[in-house]
């Protein structure tokens, strides 16, 4: 498919050629008429610009990542900052999606309605910047005003993990707002499918902070394509360029970055989050960081 930028191109060159067929342009050019040939020259050298931007354009077009994110959602990258409750908030949203992916702010059970509304305009900026927001299923649960909240905000997606987004779903449509869900299994994939979500991401035990599940990100990405339509990204260890390149390689349409970010001077918290024994946070033993954090310092240049 044509970008637009290729096609408005296309159209500008057929009408630069189309005007120097014009035949009293062409004969006012001719070797021994009088007639001055000015016109008919600048607008040749216009139909060799035109050429030459849309060489250039188609090929810098042609070693540019497609995918889902970049072609549907229009994303330059096909990376989504994950939300990470407590640390990633308003300000590490903003950076992401203005480097082009899209940032998520990560809402905690105990996090106030206020709160969110602060961030979420941070997220957003003066700049009208597009962002999600990260919460959990099991807070939702007794925390509907959060869900509120979060719609209130008006974010690109919501991302609703760690149970089962379907109570949501519709409520979010109706809005207009774009739904995502961490899965861990083929049959949670396959139950977020079957309940109308819009992007599934495979979560593997690699991944930092909450993980339910058991499986590994490759194994268990590579059932979830072969059972799904719907677009599915790559979490878990995922922390580099290489990294990236593998999971797209796999079949992902894109990947969803925690750890990493937490090099960011953007995050909230302290820097050393991750280095602790075990890389222990909140010392929850069932949130961490992942391995990410060790190829972190070399993201956050
Ligand atoms: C510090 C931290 C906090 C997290 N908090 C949340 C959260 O609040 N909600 C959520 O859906 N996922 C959360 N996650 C999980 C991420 O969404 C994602 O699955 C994970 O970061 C991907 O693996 P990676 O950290 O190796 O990149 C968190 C991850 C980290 C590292």
């Amino acid at each position: 498919m044509r970008s637009f930028w290729v096609e408005t191109l296309i159209v500008s060159f057929d009408s630069i050629e189309k005007s120097l067929q014009q035949p009293s342009l062409y004969l006012s050019c001719q070797p021994g008429t009088k007639v001055r040939c000015r016109q008919y020259q600048k607008r040749l050298s216009s139909l060799e610009d035109a050429t030459r931007k849309i060489n250039e354009v188609a090929a810098k077009e042609s070693i540019m990542l497609h995918t889902y994110l970049t072609t549907s959602w229009h994303f330059r990258y096909p990376i989504i900052g994950a939300p990470m409750a407590y640390v990633g908030r308003g300000r590490l949203a903003h950076a992401v999606s203005q480097a082009g992916g899209l940032g998520m702010i990560g809402i905690g059970s105990t996090e106030s309605v206020d709160f969110l509304a602060r961030e979420a305009a941070i997220a957003r900026g003066t700049d009208q910047t597009r962002f999600g927001i990260g919460m959990h299923a099991w807070a939702l649960e007794r925390r509907s005003d959060l869900l509120d909240a979060a719609i209130e905000a008006n974010p690109f997606l919501i991302s609703i993990s760690f149970g089962s987004p379907a109570p949501y779903v519709e409520r979010l449509h109706q809005y207009g707002i774009l739904l995502a869900t961490q899965v861990n299994t083929r049959v949670e994939a396959l139950q977020a499918e079957q309940a109308g979500v819009d992007l599934i991401v495979v979560q593997g035990t690699e991944a930092g902070g909450h993980v339910m599940g058991q499986v590994s990100m490759l194994p268990l990405l590579q059932a979830v394509l072969d059972a799904v339509q719907v677009p599915v990204l790559a979490a878990g260890g995922i922390a580099s360029p290489r990294g990236v390149a593998a999971a797209l390689a796999a079949g992902a349409e894109g990947v969803w970055v925690g750890t990493a970010l937490l090099a960011s001077q953007h995050r909230a918290g302290s820097s050393t989050y991750c280095a602790g024994p075990g890389n222990r946070y909140h010392s929850h033993p069932r949130v961490r960081c992942s391995a990410g954090a060790g190829l972190a310092p070399a993201v956050s240049r």
